[in-house]
């Protein structure tokens, strides 16, 4: 804003601040990352305090072509798996923010060991055949937060 005489003030709400971890904490006691990012300089930040969701479940869909060098996720009926995961996660109410949200994603380069999924924030990957093991990953671990052993890749 111009006060005139060529002064230039700039207006607090538009006032970039620098990210600072203690103003993060401080102006975020609860889990939510969406009050942290706006008090940290009033648009999005790429900083986060916490998860915004408890669990982030992301299917690998990607798609190869035909003859491609390596195997793909698509080929293993995973949108069907991923559709299922996020139709069973809303039944049980578990979906939305401080929950559960189940992504798909492109290649996750775990293709040898597909199809893959990865939960967030742990990490931990999975892989799978059928309904009854993405059934067993949302019982176990979603609900439970329990980890499904033996269809983990990392082993
Ligand atoms: S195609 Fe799924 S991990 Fe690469």
């Amino acid at each position: 804003m111009n006060i005139g005489m060529g002064i230039a003030v700039r207006s607090a709400a538009f006032e970039p601040r620098r990210y600072n971890r203690q103003n993060l904490v401080s102006c975020c006691p609860a889990r939510c990352t969406i009050r942290a990012r706006r008090a940290v300089n009033g648009f999005h930040s790429p900083v986060i305090m916490d998860s915004f969701f408890k669990y982030h479940v992301f299917f690998c869909l990607n798609q190869r072509e035909p003859g491609a060098s390596r195997p793909c996720c698509a080929n293993c009926n995973a949108q069907e798996m991923q559709e299922y995961a996020k139709k069973r996660v809303k039944q049980l109410g578990l979906a939305g923010p401080g929950q559960v949200r189940i992504n798909k994603s492109g290649c996750l380069d775990r293709c040898e060991e597909g199809p893959t999924i990865v939960v967030y924030p742990e990490g931990v990957w999975y892989t799978y055949v059928d309904q009854a093991d993405i059934d067993e990953i949302v019982d176990s671990h979603l609900v439970n937060g329990k980890i499904v052993e033996r269809l983990l890749i990392d082993r």
